[in-house]
């Protein structure tokens, strides 16, 4: 095998083991980056990472809630970061999404409206918690799984 043709050997192999291993194990924290990458024009980046710093707020809102003794505060936050969020992805983008990643947004947001209608009747601090670790638990492993990358 040409040098050539051995590095596209390994570099299709190297693909092959990242998208095995980014569907099957979180990739580690350090070391090479092995995440499945999402490939997405500029402008449907800036609308995925604008979606992330809403959810990055609304967990920041309902912590705050909680450590001021707020909770009627809750659901209002948790609301910002349900399904209407997905107003603002195009079908476009949502094609070019893999299946995982675009379940694990779902339910995501979905998360966070269970939250906001369970905090709008009555919910205690810990099942506000108990929600709120499942969401980051969901958070955390989509980015141990994906890394978004621009499109050439
Ligand atoms: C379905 C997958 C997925 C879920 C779920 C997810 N993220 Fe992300 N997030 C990503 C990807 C992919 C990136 C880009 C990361 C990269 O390229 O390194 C990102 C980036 C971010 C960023 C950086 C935004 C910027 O402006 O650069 C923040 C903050 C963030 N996510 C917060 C969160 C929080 C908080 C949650 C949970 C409430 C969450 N994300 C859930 C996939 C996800």
């Amino acid at each position: 095998m040409s040098a050539i043709r051995r590095r596209a050997f390994a570099s299709a192999m190297h693909c092959l083991t990242a998208i095995s291993i980014a569907s099957a194990f979180p990739a580690a924290a350090a070391g090479p980056d092995d995440r499945m990458p999402i490939v997405l024009d500029a402008s449907e980046r800036d609308v995925m990472l604008a979606g992330m710093r809403t959810y990055l707020e609304s967990v920041q809102g309902i912590v705050a809630a909680l450590a001021e003794n707020h909770p009627d505060q809750v659901a209002g936050i948790a609301a910002k970061s349900g399904a209407k969020l997905l107003q603002s992805v195009s079908p476009v983008t949502a094609a070019k999404l893999p299946l995982a990643f675009t379940s694990m947004s779902f339910d995501t947001h979905d998360k966070f409206d269970k939250l906001a209608a369970k905090a709008a009747k009555t919910a205690s601090r810990s099942d506000v918690l108990g929600d709120l670790r499942d969401i980051l638990g969901n958070c955390t492993s989509c980015h141990m799984s994906f890394r978004a990358v621009p499109a050439k």
